[in-house]
């Protein structure tokens, strides 16, 4: 099955916006220069959003952000939401991402409310999932990123599914340089394919975009990105690297 291929930059909190403004323009300069077959993403800091959304302006660079508030207005402070994003031309938003989990709380509950608010807003989620060496080195990875999958996705109605990508982000390979194997991965990939058929058929399971998160670069991105399972990446240090980002759209072509 033939799934459209997705290389997502996940900025995290690095740059300011004049930084980040520089940064963007090196990769619009590469990517004018090749016909990218992925799409291409990048989710700078909330900061950087509206400067970003006019730099982006008719190009085909998709505007995501790295969170987004349960709420949709009120007396939530720090909080971004979905209102604001839509304004800024954000098209897709990181759920649940593991910083999010182990540092401010995110559970697959609030994950849940993130991602049925922002598809009532027509912004698409990426949903991170992935366990941590601990749970590996026990054997416990596949039960669970299987918990993750079924205590979300399975709450949704099917017709929600496809506009929901996922990204299989082992802990222990971000921001390490310990990135999976692409046996390692495309195994992952395929258990998630399986959990989700098990709920809402076969079909479903396989046509589920499904990133894989992890310390990817221009070394690795190919072996990666040529995984039957694996539909593109979610590239945390690399991505601000136009040239090794640049690297890895390549290799996704
Ligand atoms: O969201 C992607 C990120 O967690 C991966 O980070 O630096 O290992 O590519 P990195």
């Amino acid at each position: 099955m033939k799934r459209p291929k997705l290389i997502a930059g996940n900025w995290k909190m690095n740059t300011t916006v004049s930084e980040g403004l520089k940064t963007l323009d090196s990769l619009l300069v590469g990517l004018s220069q090749m016909t990218p077959k992925a799409q291409v993403a990048v989710a700078p800091p909330f900061t950087h959003l509206s400067d970003f959304q006019k730099k982006l302006k008719g190009t085909s660079i998709c505007l995501a952000a790295q969170n987004v508030s349960d709420k949709l207005n009120g007396a939530y402070t720090g909080e971004v939401s979905v209102f604001m994003l839509k304004e800024l031309g954000v098209k897709k938003v990181i759920i649940a991402h593991s910083e999010r989990r182990q540092y401010y709380g995110e559970t697959n509950d609030s994950a849940l409310e993130k991602i049925k608010v922002v598809l009532k807003h027509e912004i698409y989620p990426i949903y991170c999932v992935g366990e941590s060496l601990e749970d590996r080195e026990s054997g416990h990875h596949f039960e669970v990123v299987e918990e993750q999958i079924t205590s979300v996705l399975y709450k949704l109605s099917e017709e929600k599914l496809p506009k929901i990508t996922i990204a299989y982000e082992p802990v222990w390979a971000i921001g390490t340089g310990k990135t999976a194997t692409p046996e390692q991965a495309d195994e992952m990939h395929a258990f998630i394919r399986d959990v989700i058929g098990k709920r809402f058929g076969d079909d479903l399971g396989v046509q589920m975009q499904i990133l894989y998160g992890g310390s990817v670069n221009a070394a690795n991105a190919a072996s990666l990105l040529a995984m039957p399972h694996i539909d593109g990446a979610l590239v945390g240090g690399a991505s601000l690297k136009p040239e090794e980002f640049l690297s890895i759209i390549k290799a996704a072509s």
